[in-house]
């Protein structure tokens, strides 16, 4: 098991540090030089007349899709979220115009593969984009797409988590020509896709995270806040500390503190803030909020970004890609975050206790 981990004191850490591979390997094949998406394993005509897009995943996979959706919408292309283990017994209204996405790593979670017998009794179109080849999901999805992650021994998703959102923003510029807005851009997206192996490998050379952990050992809560992308980038960063650490932490829209959250904030607590680089100003007034009531403020975003500095505590930098992807930049400090803290705590940081790698019942 030592030479599997490469060194490294567990299986998380060392697949953190392989997510510049796993991108390249998730994105080089499909983006040509001239930046156009290519797609091998579909074809546009699986896409005809699609007039919405509705994802259905669960976990970390969940948190991918909530990212994977705002990139349609922004688009043009209308889409919605739902949690696996609910569509699998309240289905959304679908119909033949509707393609329905399952997001799942692993392609065996039981209640995404249910989602899709629901799907396959209507006349419903569907699409798997998994991570393991031969998976069962392959075989009841109309189409699978893969993330080329490689294998992800830890428990908790780290670089298939990244995979997945580089995998749904090619998705995304590919299906812009036919299914979204005439105006709709992918050039910013596009040339920010091929930088980002690059940009996770600068983010995995910076050492804030350790420091930043040791301040959140010590703390009856942790509150997790973004907008935009930056929002499922909270859930994300909350659901990785608390499956790692064992230790209270929850993620929220940042507009929405303000709306019953904020009374749970402390002198004692931490709120880690993601920043995007889009609409900061108004996160930059939702963080002064919680820091004005004695929260200590962790940001994470933009290393150009005066305002976001100003109002945290502390405030990690990571490097400036177009806002639609910066959130996979931060979600790798918080991924390190969670990381060193559940080290700190002397938790079994690969096999976290009560979880499952894949949970096979509904
Ligand atoms: C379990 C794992 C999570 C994972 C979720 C969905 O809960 O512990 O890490 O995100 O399943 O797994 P999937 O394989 O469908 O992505």
């Amino acid at each position: 098991e030592a030479a599997e981990k490469q060194g490294y004191d567990h299986y998380m850490l060392k697949e953190i540090h392989e997510q510049p591979d796993a991108l390249a390997s998730a994105i080089k094949p499909r983006l040509t030089s001239e930046n156009a998406v290519v797609f091998e394993e579909l074809d546009q005509s699986f896409f005809a007349n699609i007039d919405r897009i509705e994802f259905v995943a669960c976990g970390t996979s969940y948190h991918a899709a909530l990212y994977g959706c705002q990139l349609l919408n922004a688009r043009g292309i209308p889409a919605h979220v739902h949690r696996a283990g609910e569509f699998s017994s309240y289905p959304a209204a679908i119909d033949e115009r509707t393609l329905v996405v399952a997001i799942t790593q692993s392609g065996e979670t039981a209640d995404t593969i249910e989602s899709i017998h629901r799907v396959n009794e209507t006349d419903a179109r569907s699409l798997a984009v998994t991570n393991v080849v031969g998976s069962s999901i392959e075989r009841i999805a109309d189409k699978t797409v893969y993330i080329h992650a490689g294998p992800e021994i830890g428990v908790a998703a780290t670089k298939t988590f990244s995979s997945q959102v580089a995998t749904l923003s090619l998705l995304a510029a590919y299906l812009t020509p036919t299914l979204g807005s005439k105006t709709a851009s992918n050039s910013a997206l596009l040339s920010s896709i091929a930088e980002l192996p690059t940009a996770v490998d600068t983010v995995l050379s910076t050492a804030d995270s350790e420091y930043v952990a040791q301040t959140l050992v010590n703390r009856p809560n942790r509150f997790f806040i973004g907008r935009g992308v930056g929002y499922p980038v909270a859930l994300e960063g909350a659901l990785k500390f608390k499956e790692i650490t064992y230790e209270h932490a929850e993620g929220f829209a940042a507009g929405q503190l303000k709306h019953g959250p904020l009374a749970l904030i402390t002198p004692e607590s931490a709120v880690l803030v993601v920043f995007t680089g889009d609409h900061d100003e108004k996160t930059v007034s939702n963080a002064h909020e919680v820091r004005s009531r004695g929260a200590t403020v962790i940001g994470i975003g933009p290393d150009q970004a005066d305002g976001p500095r100003r109002v945290c505590d502390e405030y990690i930098g990571v490097p400036s890609l177009t806002p639609e992807l910066s959130g996979v930049l931060t979600n790798v400090q918080l991924q390190l975050i969670a990381y060193h803290c559940a080290s700190a705590l002397g938790r079994s940081i690969d096999r976290p206790r009560n979880l499952a790698k894949s949970v096979t019942v509904e």
